[in-house]
């Protein structure tokens, strides 16, 4: 939840505004004079200011001139007095982004902090985003050697050269955005903004305001005009990320912009030219969406005119081994790490890995930063890897493969030695030279139960 610092000479509003707050939620501090909020304001601790114009000691405009001088980007809003609106005007022209005029309605209060809030947070969305985009994106980080993924790199090296918008389509974790970077990198808008915007992360009403903008008064709260991010990107190129989550609506919306090169802001009439390329990913169907009527068919087919598909990676062969060793180099850095064992190399090649790269990246984190000694091992690995090397092993037995006889052969062992020793654990490990903990996976793994313990 946000945090809210109040700065207000009287005691009494101070308190009520405080009460208000936090009785919406907010995380609320407040300062009884402006050298005092300035102190806490240090840091960018808030995310909204709300303060008094007319106070004893340095006054509310001051406060917010030295907020700017020090960099600190919380949204500041300014409470005046009746009468008094010049200065509320002045604290505008430096930056405020609102102003509430005393006495004021709780409601109103409410309304535009959660605004100011709320744009604040976004501001903060869009900046983490795009330092994100500035430390990479490019073809060569793209990591695959499969035939699969060579015929993606080949096909975003041509897609990045010819005009027209991308449709990038995958299972969640294969890596579509890295693609979407990797199209702008290599394209000849390398060297303008590329702006990145996931469509379902926004409530429709501040989904439009972000793409589009608004006109100064569109709606309440709407203090100053703003270009939304289509124009911000001019020359460049946007990126729509879950597009299948866009409200119909807006599709309309979106389509026009597609078709004509121009955006209109909310609240304005006339329409502005924009020069920027479109990438679109989804990982819905996007197609049975079309059929279900959820998403414009037109639209589809505007975005739809390259087709960049990501394959799942259990569908990549030798890109398992390479991802291991790239996340591995990556995640050790200051750890004792050095490799895997070849029982855990084995269980890592061996999944199938729903959540694709991403979960191998985090699977590789994790056991990094688990593993006691030098090589990691099974027991630094999440169950999930054996469960389903359980179903293989299950497929496996009726072929005659190695390690289909190995896994057969490691099963009676365990149950023979189990029920040798009476299904005592510890003296099992020690016969099968084990720990007891690796002697429990295995027996989860190959599912012996207590049952089967006991014969
Ligand atoms: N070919 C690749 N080379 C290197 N890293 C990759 C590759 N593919 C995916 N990754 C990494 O895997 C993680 C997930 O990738 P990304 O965010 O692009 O997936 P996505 O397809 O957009 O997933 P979602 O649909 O869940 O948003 C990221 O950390 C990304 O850097
Ligand atoms: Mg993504």
């Amino acid at each position: 939840m946000s945090r809210i610092l109040v700065i207000d000479d009287d005691q009494g509003v101070r308190e009520s505004i405080e009460r208000m707050l936090r009785g919406a939620g907010y995380t609320v501090q407040s300062a009884g004079s402006g050298e005092e909020g300035l102190t806490l304001a240090r840091g960018n601790a808030f995310d909204v200011i709300l303060s008094d114009m007319r106070m004893s000691g340095i006054s509310g405009i001051d406060v917010l001139q030295k907020l700017r001088e020090r960099r600190v980007d919380s949204a500041f809003i300014v409470m005046t007095g009746f009468g008094t609106v010049d200065t509320a005007v002045e604290a505008m022209k430096l930056g405020a982004v609102d102003f509430v005029q005393k006495p004021f309605f709780r409601d109103e209060l409410l309304m535009r902090v959660r605004s100011a809030a709320d744009r604040r947070q976004l501001a903060r969305q869009v900046d983490l985003l795009q330092r994100q985009i500035r430390t990479g994106g490019s073809l060569d980080a793209l990591i695959g050697e499969s035939e699969a993924m060579r015929r993606v790199k080949d096909l975003v090296v041509r897609a990045a050269a010819a005009p027209g918008t991308v449709l990038i389509t995958g299972e969640t974790g294969t890596g579509k955005e890295l693609v979407a970077r990797a199209l702008h990198a290599e394209s000849p808008r390398a060297d303008k903004p590329y702006v990145a915007l996931n469509c379902a992360a926004l409530t429709d009403s501040l989904l439009e305001n972000e793409l589009f903008g608004h006109a100064r008064g569109a709606f309440t709260g709407a203090a100053a005009a703003r270009a939304g991010l289509i124009e911000h990107a001019h020359g460049g190129t946007v990126f729509l990320d879950e597009i299948g989550t866009m409200p119909s609506g807006l599709q309309a919306k979106l389509l026009r912009a597609l078709e004509s090169g121009e955006v209109r802001r909310i609240g304005e009439n006339e329409a502005r030219h924009v020069d920027v390329r479109f990438l679109a990913a989804t990982n819905a169907d996007l197609q049975q969406a079309v059929t279900s009527g959820a998403f414009r068919s037109d639209l589809f087919y505007r975005l739809n005119v390259h087709r960049i598909h990501l394959p799942p990676l259990r569908e990549r062969g030798g890109d398992v081994d390479l991802f291991l060793d790239y996340f591995l180099q990556r995640c050790r850095v200051g750890t004792d790490v050095t490799g895997y064992s070849d029982a855990a190399r084995a269980a890592l090649v061996a999944y199938d890995y729903p959540g694709n790269v991403r979960q191998l990246e985090h699977i590789v984190q994790r056991a990094v930063a688990v593993s006691r000694d030098p090589l990691i091992d099974p027991a630094d690995l999440p169950e999930e890897l054996f469960a389903s090397r359980t179903a293989d092993a299950q497929a496996y037995a009726a072929d005659g493969s190695v390690a289909a006889a190995r896994e057969r052969a490691e099963r009676e062992m365990i149950v023979a030695t189990l029920a040798k020793n009476r299904g005592e654990i510890a003296a099992a490990a020690r016969e099968l030279q084990v720990s007891r903990t690796t002697l429990w996976r295995l027996m989860k793994k190959h599912r012996i139960t207590a049952d089967v313990r006991a014969d």
